[in-house]
């Protein structure tokens, strides 16, 4: 966790939003000498920043690119809650495990679990989620919505439609959505969501988002090979994980608000329009067997309702989706 005076000094560079800040405003705001304010930017060198002093007039700081620390993090974290308060790690097992503790340790809404590393990420279905070190997003959002359990599913919706513009806003590609959760560039996947929830009795207690992106790989295992890429090497350069995370929870925040004031119905149309084409032939492989037919739209339950060659509906409720 940052150090109160940390987050003190943050603060002051992201209320001053770019313009310099005196030695003396720093002193004031963390009640220390000029002294300590010097020792103070010398240690946001280490931490990813880069500092520009103008004599007489004083610092600005400036996240580098490849910065992926707490501080960096909370910096570019330009919200009102969502990555305000942050669960930051090197390496963890999984940071969706993480956030189920912190929720019965009462975390606040919009608690953010991130790492840099995961030894055991895990994906839908208790598939193991491939997180090496350097090179993704591997993040849990803790949200505490006060909804009916039946909408929570709509939830993974929310998040693969903010993750997908955040995306689009920070690399300038467009990922599409696959029903339910999967963002796919050129026809391979580049994030995963996992939306899980903590409840008592018919009362939501939390949900968490858990996020998976490929942003620095330059390569995959043998078995992803086929199915994965990453952002970097789709643009042809490395993206900026600090950037794409300060994007996403701005995004994230910004749906969720709207879907709290107008319910899921915005959420749906936005949604649809990043969907994979509606009208394309797909494959659903569900328990009770596969259903071939085209995408018609989802329900206002999140339900993918496909319709085959005979013209009879079918509602998935869950499934594997694959492109006839
Ligand atoms: C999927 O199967 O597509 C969902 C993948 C979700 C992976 C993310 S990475 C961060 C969070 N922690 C985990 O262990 N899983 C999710």
């Amino acid at each position: 966790m940052l150090s109160t005076n940390r987050r003190q000094l943050l603060d002051v560079f992201r209320a001053a939003e770019g313009r310099l800040v005196s030695g003396q405003e720093i002193a004031d705001a963390l009640n220390c000498s000029r002294t300590a304010v010097w020792k103070h930017m010398e240690e946001l060198k280490k931490v990813g920043f880069e500092i520009q002093a103008k004599r007489g007039s004083g610092y600005s700081i400036q996240p580098t690119d490849d910065g992926f620390t707490e501080e960096v993090l909370y910096f570019r974290a330009k919200t009102h809650f969502i990555g305000q308060h942050m669960s930051f790690h090197e390496t963890v097992a999984s940071t969706q495990l993480v956030a189920h503790q912190l929720v019965g340790e009462d975390a606040a809404d919009g608690t953010v679990v991130i790492a840099d590393e995961q030894k055991a990420g895990k994906g839908r279905l208790a598939r193991p989620w491939d997180s090496q070190p350097g090179t993704g997003i591997w993040m849990s959002t803790i949200l505490r919505p006060e909804i009916p359990m039946q909408q929570v599913p709509q939830f993974t919706f929310i998040a693969s439609l903010a993750i997908a513009e955040a995306i689009e806003n920070v690399t300038g590609l467009a990922p599409q959505i696959k029903w339910p959760n999967d963002l796919y560039i050129n026809k391979r996947k580049v994030c995963g969501v996992l939306t899980e929830m903590q409840a008592e009795a018919d009362q939501v207690r939390a949900i968490i988002i858990g996020t998976g992106i490929n942003v620095n790989q330059t390569e995959f295992p043998e078995e992803l090979r086929e199915k994965a890429t990453s952002l970097a090497i789709l643009a042809g350069n490395p993206v900026s994980r600090g950037a794409l995370f300060g994007e996403i929870v701005q995004q994230l925040e910004k749906y969720y608000q709207l879907f709290l004031e107008q319910g899921f119905a915005p959420i749906k149309l936005l949604w649809e329009e990043r969907a994979i084409p509606f009208n394309e032939t797909i494959v659903a492989k569900t328990l009770r067997g596969e259903v071939r037919g085209k995408v018609k739209g989802i329900s206002d339950e999140g339900i993918l309702i496909v319709q085959d060659a005979a013209g009879q509906e079918h509602s998935i409720f869950s499934a594997d989706i694959s492109l006839d």
